[in-house]
């Protein structure tokens, strides 16, 4: 911590609420500004002040903080955060695009409500989104230079203006397959049906409704793709005629259905295709239909996931899945929906050239 940072919270916060020791001298003891730093990967600064950016860009050296930065050999993560007009400020400017065009990465500020009360760009990022850099930054690029789509979330299917066919998918597997894969590098088109999930900023995000419009966004993106990936789960049937006024209580006791395009088997029918990945959401541990999915749909891997067993499936963080391909079936433990993007696409890059 700065002297300037310790006029705000005490070191006793930080070191209560994180468990770690706060340093905030050079001297108490002599070498820490080269033993804590040799010993770490990645270093956050946020927030960081116009102040320690200039420092920082001119390679003074005279806090804790400063010397630290002098002396880190890794990755640097920088979090602006300060008002709007120092934000602006060209020396400000020309220091933070030294220290990127160094190798830090620069995280932020966004736009926002300042301490002065003004709305204007100067807030540090979300807590979240730093995150999402420090991972990235410590991803091997094994995706780098390929172009991927996923699909996530569920399709709504309407039978009039206000009443729609649809299903429980909450799309979290899909955004974490779409962030998995910009973390190792990969040029990311997310296509995505109804979800509370905010877009992924890196990602090309395309908002659909319905089954339609979905294989609409994903044949127009296909070209130049290396893989695609269905999470979402496409409704397969839509209601066979639309009304274009709210439907009577009465007339709709019974009511007839079509299916909906399957833009999964259309993909694997193509002669020339980017890999293709499936997904078979069954109730049941029996992985029979989805291997016979891998056939009729022409994919190239099925991720099977039983949505009956606890703690897999649908609008849970978790899931338990069997990779199905040619050679076989490889069962997993029950997981992180962020591990599971990274043991599919692990498969994806032994595959695609
Ligand atoms: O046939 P089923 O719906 O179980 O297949 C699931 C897989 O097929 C998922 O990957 C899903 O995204 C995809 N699918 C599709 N178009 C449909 C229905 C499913 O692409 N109309």
């Amino acid at each position: 911590m700065t002297d300037a940072s310790r006029k705000f919270v005490t070191p006793l916060t930080f070191e209560a609420v994180s468990g770690n020791k706060v340093h905030t001298d050079t001297f108490q003891d002599a070498l820490s500004h080269i033993t804590l730093t040799a010993a770490a990967d990645l270093m956050i600064i946020a927030p960081a002040t116009a102040n320690s950016i200039a420092k920082f860009a001119c390679g003074i050296a005279d806090d804790m903080l400063s010397t630290c930065f002098l002396s880190f050999r890794g990755k640097v993560i920088i979090a602006p955060a300060m008002n709007w007009r120092m934000y602006e400020n060209r020396a400000l400017r020309e220091n933070l695009r030294a220290l990127v065009s160094r190798g830090a990465v620069q995280a932020g500020p966004e736009r926002g409500s300042l301490a002065c009360g003004d709305e204007a760009v100067g807030r540090m990022s979300e807590v979240g989104e730093i995150l999402e850099y420090a991972r990235s930054a410590l991803t091997r690029k094994d995706l780098s230079g390929k172009k991927i789509i996923v699909t996530a979330g569920p399709t709504r299917e309407y039978l009039d203006p206000v009443r729609f066919l649809s299903n429980r998918s909450s799309g979290k597997m899909g955004f974490a397959l779409a962030r998995e894969a910009l973390r190792r590098g990969a040029e990311v088109v997310l296509i995505s049906g109804p979800s509370s999930l905010a877009p992924l900023r890196k990602a090309e995000f395309f908002a659909v409704e319905t089954a339609e419009e979905m294989r609409k966004a994903v044949f127009e993106n296909l070209k130049g793709s290396s893989a695609v990936i269905m999470a979402a789960a496409v409704s397969d049937f839509s209601p066979d005629t639309k009304d274009r006024r709210k439907k009577e209580k009465s007339d709709v006791l019974s009511l007839p259905l079509k299916k909906t395009p399957d833009i999964l088997a259309e993909i694997g029918s193509m002669k020339k295709r980017p890999f293709l990945v499936g997904f078979a959401a069954e109730t049941g541990a029996c992985t029979d239909r989805a291997r016979r999915k891998l056939l009729a749909k022409g994919a190239d891997m099925i991720v099977f996931n039983d949505v009956d067993s606890p703690g897999s499936g649908f609008d849970v963080g978790t899931n338990q899945v069997t990779l199905i391909d040619k050679n076989g079936e490889s069962p997993f433990p029950l997981m992180p929906k962020d591990e599971v993007a990274g043991i599919i696409l692990d498969r994806i890059v032994d595959f695609i050239p």
